[in-house]
């Protein structure tokens, strides 16, 4: 079937975070293009199957389906020709309970875990609320494209002796598909240090054009065995609020401990959660081709406008997700006074740089995942309030 996505849903009456803007940023007539999440509809076989499913009237705890762990497994392969077992899967109840699981299980307080900076924010609470060190690699900026800085990720293993590294494949902010080369030089830093990898690839199947996703655990035997996949349906599909992810431990002894973890702070699976994830990744291919699609048309839209009409903030191109890295350093503004601009003068609600560390200091993240009549007004906004800083 023919999805359309240019349709615009009155997200805010359900009560979505993203449209929630007087909670969130405390400013009515906010147009919101922040939290990941997308403004479209879902997959009509992800609707087919909840509606069957809630014609049987009583919802208790739920096993976990033969015929999801054979979806993911038949997924991971037809995807990526990376065969997983139904014995290395883990479900939790979405990617981060499983970060912070699998940092609690691998590491130790006091012990230092690598991030790489400017990085999705809950990554840096997932070390410093469980007590562990930041142990910072922050990405070079080259040619408006994030890229490793290899010797100083060394320097954090191998001087600094960290003991895990919190791995984005495909990288938030910044869009990065990390190459079999990139992930291959860091897996053997870590692993020749003793640490484990703990892989982030809930962006993996928002591919765009020219660019393909390897997972991490894929590339050798030793990186399968020392290290952690998070996979999950929320991002791709547009369902987080089923909050369900897998995490894909192949090494036993790796597994029994982040278990131990998992089974102390985390319930049993969510019932329509796994009856959605199975249906997307079993027919959700037809609907992930579309919105891919659209999702290349808006953010070739969105950086076509900035070069041409608001020269002044330098959008990134991103090689996979729907959220564009903007550099409004030439806007010539203090941080504080950046965020409101975009609030109070532009009225557009985008996520605060700072919030993905230091490194995004003059920096901001559109998410390019709505209909395209709101990016047009996103846009004309900016460009409007950039337009009356020109004449200051
Ligand atoms: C890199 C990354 N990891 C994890 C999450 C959140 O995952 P979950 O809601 O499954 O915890 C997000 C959401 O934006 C994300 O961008």
């Amino acid at each position: 079937m023919r999805y359309d996505f240019d349709k615009v849903y009155d997200r805010k009456a359900y009560l979505a975070s993203k449209w929630c803007v007087e909670q969130v940023f405390g400013r009515e007539g906010v147009l919101p293009l922040w939290v990941a999440d997308m403004d479209f509809r879902v997959a009509e076989p992800i609707l087919t199957v909840l509606r069957e499913r809630l014609e049987h009237p009583i919802f208790g705890y739920t096993m976990v389906s033969e015929g999801f762990y054979d979806s993911v497994i038949r997924r991971l392969e037809s995807k990526y020709g990376w065969k997983v077992e139904k014995e290395w899967m883990v479900i939790t109840p979405g990617v981060m309970p499983a970060v912070n699981a699998a940092v609690c299980a691998f590491t130790e307080p006091g012990d230092r875990v690598v991030l790489q900076s400017p990085v999705y924010p809950p990554f840096w609470s997932a070390i410093s609320d469980n007590k562990r060190e930041l142990a910072v690699n922050p990405l070079k900026l080259a040619d408006n494209r994030f890229e490793l800085d290899l010797d100083d990720f060394k320097n954090r293993f191998e001087r600094d002796g960290a003991k895990a590294f919190i791995l984005c494949n495909p990288h938030n902010p910044g869009g990065r598909v990390w190459t079999k080369e990139e992930l291959t030089a860091m897996g053997e830093t870590v692993i020749g240090a003793g640490g484990v990898v703990i892989s982030d690839e809930i962006h993996c199947e928002l591919i765009l054009k020219g660019h393909s996703h390897v997972p991490f655990a894929s590339i050798s035997e030793e990186s399968a065995m020392n290290s952690i996949t998070c996979f999950s349906p929320s991002k791709t599909f547009n369902i987080p609020g089923f909050h369900t992810a897998v995490a894909i431990i192949p090494n036993e002894a790796l597994r029994q401990k982040f278990n131990e973890t998992r089974g102390r702070l985390m319930g049993a699976p969510s019932i329509l959660a796994l009856i959605a994830a199975e249906a997307a990744f079993r027919h959700g291919d037809e609907w992930l081709e579309q919105v891919l699609a659209y999702i290349e048309s808006n953010i070739d839209y969105a950086v076509g406008y900035f070069n041409k009409n608001i020269p002044e903030v330098i959008p990134m191109r991103p090689e996979a997700t729907y959220l564009i890295w903007l550099d409004c350093r030439n806007l010539g503004m203090e941080h504080d006074e950046l965020r409101s601009f975009f609030l109070d003068d532009a009225r557009v609600g985008l996520n605060d740089g700072a919030a993905f560390g230091p490194e995004g200091k003059g920096f901001m993240r559109l998410n390019a995942a709505c209909p395209r009549v709101i990016l047009e007004e996103a846009l004309v906004r900016i460009e409007k309030a950039v337009k009356v800083l020109r004449k200051r």
